[in-house]
């Protein structure tokens, strides 16, 4: 009581000690400002480095030149065999009618004829997709929906992004998440298991039991 009525007869009588009140105050806020600045940086962009290793992909792979070349869009190169389960990601096979000799002095072109069609090895690509071992995941049963929700728009992309894996995990970044926060903008931001509970529940009005996705 006392202490607020010293304050209503100091505040007009010294402006002086006004004036020094709001500077104090002033660095209070840009300490705090700082403070608050330095943690964000920390959090948003130290932290995720640290959090994830980056790896490039053995051959970068340009999805828009090839839509021109091939005759069957996507199913040129990831389709579903007769028994309905999905080809995945395509062999060597199927880039060797087209890649037999180097066309150009890509040496992305170069380094995938010398090094994998040559020696008759396949390309160990980094799936970004990728579950943990516990988890069952099949296309089939997912066939109707666009790649899109869940992989973005690799389809149409001209570089095969880096492929960043979670240190403490070893799951990639696409099911983990690429907000820190845990914010989800895109329904292929993030691939856990609330995200395809998410999608099971609207779609099919339940969860499903664990023993769906758990084999
Ligand atoms: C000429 C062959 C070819 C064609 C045609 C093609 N792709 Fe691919 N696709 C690849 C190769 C090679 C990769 C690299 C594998 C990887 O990312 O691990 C890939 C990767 C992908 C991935 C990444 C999977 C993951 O999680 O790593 C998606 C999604 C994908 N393709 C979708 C599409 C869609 C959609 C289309 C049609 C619009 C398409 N692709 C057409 C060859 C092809
Ligand atoms: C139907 C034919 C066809 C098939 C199948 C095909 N490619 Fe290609 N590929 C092309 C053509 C056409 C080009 C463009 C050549 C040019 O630039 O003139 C190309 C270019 C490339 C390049 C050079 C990249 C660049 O950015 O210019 C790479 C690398 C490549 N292909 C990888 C692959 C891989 C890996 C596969 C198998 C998954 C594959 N291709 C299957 C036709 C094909
Ligand atoms: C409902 C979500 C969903 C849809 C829709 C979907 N995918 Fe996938 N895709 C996944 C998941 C999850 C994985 C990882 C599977 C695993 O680890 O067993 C994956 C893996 C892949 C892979 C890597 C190889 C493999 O089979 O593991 C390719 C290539 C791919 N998808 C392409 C496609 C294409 C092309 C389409 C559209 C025809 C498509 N996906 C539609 C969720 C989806
Ligand atoms: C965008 C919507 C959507 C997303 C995302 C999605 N699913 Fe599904 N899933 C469905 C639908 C719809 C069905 C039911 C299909 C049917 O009944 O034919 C289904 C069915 C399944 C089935 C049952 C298939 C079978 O053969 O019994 C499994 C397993 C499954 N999903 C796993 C997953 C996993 C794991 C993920 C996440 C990585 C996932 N799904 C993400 C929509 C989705
Ligand atoms: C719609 C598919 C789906 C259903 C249903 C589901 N899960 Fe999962 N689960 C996943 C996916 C995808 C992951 C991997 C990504 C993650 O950790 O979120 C996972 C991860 C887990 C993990 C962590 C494993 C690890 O190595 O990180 C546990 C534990 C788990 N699930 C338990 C359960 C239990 C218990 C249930 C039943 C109440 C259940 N799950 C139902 C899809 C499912």
């Amino acid at each position: 009581m006392s202490a607020s009525d010293d304050n209503v007869k100091d505040v007009p009588s010294d402006n002086h000690e006004e004036g020094h009140g709001n500077g104090s105050i002033g660095f209070v806020i840009l300490f705090f400002v700082v403070g608050l600045i330095g943690s964000l940086l920390t959090g948003w962009v130290l932290f995720p480095k640290l959090l994830y290793s980056q790896k490039e992909q053995p051959i970068d792979f340009n999805h828009q030149i090839h839509m021109d070349a091939v005759s069957d869009g996507c199913e040129s190169c990831h389709f579903f065999r007769e028994d309905g389960s999905f080809s995945g990601v395509p062999t060597i096979a199927q880039c060797i009618e087209c890649h037999e000799e180097a066309q150009t002095e890509d040496p992305n072109e170069i380094k995938l004829v010398q090094e994998y069609i040559a020696n008759g090895e396949e390309v160990p690509w980094l799936v970004y997709a990728r579950q943990p071992d516990c988890v069952f995941f099949s296309h089939a049963a997912h066939k109707e929906m666009d790649c899109t929700t869940c992989h973005g728009d690799i389809g149409h992309s001209e570089n095969l992004k880096t492929y960043e894996e979670n240190r403490l995990t070893g799951y990639s970044r696409d099911i983990w998440g690429h907000n820190i926060g845990g914010f989800k903008k895109n329904t292929w931001d993030r691939m856990k298991m609330d995200d395809c509970a998410e999608c099971h529940e609207r779609e099919t009005g339940s969860k499903g039991p664990c023993f769906q996705c758990h084999k």
